[in-house]
């Protein structure tokens, strides 16, 4: 039985890798890091099933000791601070977690088990400011916030420990990829879990930024088969991951209030305190690469994610009203 390590195991992707490489047989080790409250309710149903271990991408020690302890046969990093805003404010420490921290498990992987093969979870943010549309592999990078240079330079760095010191080490540049476990701070899931409030009657509106930015959305469930099979070849090699279609966060919010029969416009306020710094106004991937060599193609399309998330949403919102356990949106600039 391969064992996989997977660093943000208690992440949207990391919960859905667990389930797909448990169920094509792999022993799961899941990194987990010191908390003083309980992260692990996306991976509650996975606990008999998987190994948790703890680590932190800021300390060179444990994942060293963690890799020696588990000797994985793949190890996915996917592990990162993940809110490009959140990066504005804490551009150090965005850098600390999601570039060094590529360089602290590489290094680890280096010394402890260097045959394993190594995911990174590079992101189509590095695009940012777009060179070329469709982007693909060859597309140059141009990232607009710290998170996209953090995530710019652990792209390189898996290069290069691929190329220095014959690692299999790969990157998978995906696009955003959402879900009902996407968290509340991402546009999609703030827009699916806003809509099931108002529709409940919780809240009135929904207040969003910058209405026009177009992204190229798909299913975390079907992203994370693209991780895996790419670590299943035989050389490694960097793919783009990606629907192909681009949508603008206006047409989600159409789709997402039309899926509970309200007017999207008698609700969405534009409130400029989301605005960012510097935005990308324009993802679109072309993962033709991926289908061709890895056999990968995306099953769930953008309107049916729409309504999937806002179908959880509404289940999720009257269960917590019925407990009496409504959340409250998380603070400014999310
Ligand atoms: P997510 O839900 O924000 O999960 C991030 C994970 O990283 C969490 O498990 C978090 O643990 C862990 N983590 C953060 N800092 C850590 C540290 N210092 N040490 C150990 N673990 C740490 O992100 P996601 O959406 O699943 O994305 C997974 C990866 O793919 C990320 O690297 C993200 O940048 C990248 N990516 C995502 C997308 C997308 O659209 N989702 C697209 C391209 C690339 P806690 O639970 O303890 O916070
Ligand atoms: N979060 C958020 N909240 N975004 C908003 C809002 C709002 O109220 N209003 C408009 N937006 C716009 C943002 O300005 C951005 O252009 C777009 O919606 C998407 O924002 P997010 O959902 O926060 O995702 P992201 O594209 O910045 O980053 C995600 O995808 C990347 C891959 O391209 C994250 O998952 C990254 O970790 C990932 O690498």
């Amino acid at each position: 039985m391969p064992t996989a390590l997977i660093t943000g195991i208690t992440g949207q992707d990391g919960s859905y890798l667990a389930e797909h490489l448990l169920g094509l047989g792999y022993e799961v080790v899941g990194v987990t890091r010191r908390t003083s409250t309980d992260t692990g309710s996306r991976i509650e149903h996975l606990r008999e099933r998987i190994t948790l271990a703890g680590a932190d991408l800021l300390d060179q020690t444990s994942l060293l000791a963690l890799v020696q302890k588990h000797q994985p046969d793949e190890v996915y990093n996917l592990a990162a601070q993940s809110f490009v805003p959140t990066s504005w404010e804490q551009p150090v420490l965005t850098g600390e977690f999601t570039a060094l921290g590529v360089t602290r498990l590489l290094e680890a992987v280096r010394i402890a088990k260097p045959d394993a093969r190594f995911y990174q979870a590079s992101s189509s943010e590095m695009f940012g400011k777009v060179q070329a549309t469709p982007q693909n592999e060859s597309t140059p990078f141009y990232p607009r916030s710290p998170y996209g240079i953090s995530k710019l330079y652990g792209h390189w760095i898996t290069v290069n420990y691929r190329e220095s010191y014959g690692l299999y080490a790969t990157s998978g540049i995906l696009f955003n990829h959402e879900s009902k476990r996407r968290g509340l701070e991402f546009v999609t899931r703030k827009i699916s879990y806003g809509v099931a409030r108002i529709k409940h009657g919780v809240d009135r509106e929904l207040r969003l930024g910058n209405l026009e930015a177009r992204r190229d959305w798909g299913f975390a469930g079907d992203y994370v088969e693209a991780m895996h099979l790419m670590l299943q070849r035989e050389d490694p090699k960097d793919y783009v991951v990606a629907t192909g279609e681009t949508h603008s966060v206006r047409e989600c919010c159409e789709a997402a209030f039309a899926a509970v029969g309200l007017n999207w416009e008698d609700h969405v306020v534009v409130d400029p305190i989301f605005y960012r710094p510097a935005e990308v106004d324009l993802l679109v991937g072309d993962a033709a690469l991926a289908n061709a060599e890895l056999g990968w193609s995306p099953k769930v399309d953008f309107q049916h994610l729409v309504e999937m998330m806002v179908e959880a949403d509404l289940a999720l919102v009257a269960d917590e009203m019925k407990r009496g356990i409504l959340r409250s949106y998380a603070a400014s600039g999310s």
